[in-house]
């Protein structure tokens, strides 16, 4: 198991009982996997479903084509990505977290 960022270090207190050095040395790896270690592995990815077998996602449009306002998701849940479908919404709802639309529009003359 790789410790994630909310995850509590627990090293049994036998161990550290029998044998003081062996759970020293556990709390010591499971402090550097947790703190300092930059595994790709405990990073979480932000692109869960989108293109995945695209080595990069990248989408570019002409500022003539987007009219008088374009809606772009930041949080990778719509189904209509490029564009927000409003999926941020119930992701922010479920985790917490405080995403939303990159709005672009034309200002009014
Ligand atoms: S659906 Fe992703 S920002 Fe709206």
């Amino acid at each position: 198991i790789e410790p994630g960022p909310n995850m509590v270090i627990f090293v049994p207190l036998n161990i550290i009982l029998l044998d003081p050095s062996a759970g020293a040395a556990a709390v010591g790896y499971l402090a550097y996997k947790k703190f300092i270690s930059k595994d790709k592995c405990c990073k979480a990815m932000v692109n869960l479903h989108i293109q995945k077998d695209n080595p990069k996602v990248v989408h570019a449009f002409d500022m003539e084509d987007l009219g008088d306002k374009a809606v772009y998701c930041r949080c990778w849940r719509s189904k209509k990505f490029p564009l927000c479908d409003g999926s941020h919404t119930q992701h922010n709802d479920e985790t917490g977290d405080n995403v939303g639309p990159l709005i672009i529009k034309r200002k009014e003359a």
